[in-house]
């Protein structure tokens, strides 16, 4: 069986599929591994760094001439024209966005697994790059936040004067939050967090966050770890609270993802323009739509004195160990799914069937027919 490593072409992406020390791994478990020449350039890893973990260094038609391609983003419809009949492909797909693809994958039979719907159970943990890279967005999202605040995090004691330290105000304590939490925590600042979902409260205070409770009303449906479900009652109470605590606060990072819907609008316009002068948003929902209304994805912006990052793909920024992390979540997949003598599929498991997007020729994954029949 031979897996097949290209470079990545979407614009931003610095991440490569595959590590050399999981081509090392990869190759004890009797795969053979062709990585496109220059494949892991950008998270600095050389060709000779792969040669000398046992892959073979080749061409991208060569690479997507495997049994298998690995890959971080979704490939083109270029890209799968010159893939084999029957192959199996791995990737974040987010199917329900890109049905012109599955098409694509369709008409080759292509087996194709995604990354984005790997279950948030405690089996599949080592193959959940969604959180592993989550945690090094969150990290990453305060970095650059205090990277364009005026200000120190610290309270600072000297002959000079006191300083204050930085307030910073956290939206969504999933795993992106909770390090951005830590991370704020570590640099000094007073950091403020909500969720929908109530059960965070223990996990931002354990970390030294004050957790803000949007009082009277219900919490949130959650499914698999993911919020399903916010009620208007309860956003249009959480705007209230979010309104006061706005305009003390130095670094705004949102984070509230509802899986599969466009991201919910947490700070309108009217909340950037109350907020101090030169205070930060970092969005990193941009993605999704955005948690603040006025952010511009992949652009940093000043409006209304504030400045918004929309950086889509942080853990593009930290490349070295997301793509460590990224190659060992995608390669403990492969393995879960295929041999050294090919892919064979367990329906009845719950990780093969969550991650399956399309076989034999039709799309087969439930949640994203659900929504694309929407
Ligand atoms: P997660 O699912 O672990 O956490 C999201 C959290 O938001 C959950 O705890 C959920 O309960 C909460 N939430 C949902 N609606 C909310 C609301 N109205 N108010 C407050 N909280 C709410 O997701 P994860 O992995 O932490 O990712 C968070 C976000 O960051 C996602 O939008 C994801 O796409 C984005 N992300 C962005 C990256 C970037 O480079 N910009 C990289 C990685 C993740």
């Amino acid at each position: 069986m031979i897996i097949g490593v290209i470079k990545e072409t979407k614009e931003y992406e610095n991440r490569v599929a595959m590590s050399p020390e999981v081509v090392k791994l990869t190759r004890k478990k009797g795969f053979e591994v062709i990585v496109e020449s220059g494949a892991g350039e950008r998270s600095f890893f050389s060709d000779q760094d792969y040669l000398n973990a046992g892959a073979t260094i080749g061409t991208c038609k060569e690479a997507l001439g495997a049994d298998l391609v690995l890959k971080v983003n979704l490939a083109t419809v270029a890209e799968i024209s010159q893939m084999k009949e029957n192959a199996g492909y791995i990737s974040y797909m987010y199917a329900y966005q890109h049905p012109e693809i599955l098409e694509a994958f369709n008409k080759k039979r292509i087996t194709t697994f995604s990354m984005d719907a790997v279950p948030r159970i405690s089996r599949a943990q080592k193959m959940d790059a969604l959180s592993s890279q989550a945690n090094l967005a969150g990290y990453k999202a305060v970095l650059l936040g205090a990277n364009y605040l005026g200000k120190i995090f610290p309270l600072l004691m000297t002959a000079s004067g006191t300083i204050t330290p930085a307030r910073v105000l956290i939206f969504g304590a999933g795993v992106a939050g909770l390090q951005a939490i830590a991370t704020a925590k570590r640099l000094g600042a007073v950091v403020e967090c909500t969720d929908v979902r109530p059960e965070t409260k223990e996990q931002v205070e354990s970390l030294g966050g004050r957790y803000l409770t949007v009082e009277g009303v219900e919490g949130v449906k959650t499914e698999g770890g993911y919020a399903r479900e916010v009620s208007a009652e309860y956003l249009e109470k959480q705007q209230q609270l979010i309104r006061e605590k706005i305009k003390e606060a130095d670094l705004v990072i949102t984070t509230a993802l509802v899986m599969g819907k466009k991201s919910p609008i947490l700070v309108t316009e009217d909340m950037v323009k109350s907020m101090k002068a030169g205070s930060v948003i970092v969005d990193m929902a941009v993605e999704s739509g955005g948690n603040c209304a006025i952010s511009e994805k992949n652009a940093t912006v000043v409006k209304h004195g504030v400045t918004l990052v929309g950086e889509s793909n942080l853990p593009s920024l930290l490349p070295v160990n997301a793509s460590q992390l990224y190659a060992t979540n995608i390669s403990t997949l492969a393995f879960h799914l295929a041999g050294e003598s090919g892919i064979t599929l367990d329906l009845e498991d719950e990780i093969t069937k969550g991650v399956l997007i399309t076989h034999q020729g039709e799309l087969v994954h439930a949640f994203t027919k659900q929504i694309l029949s929407q």
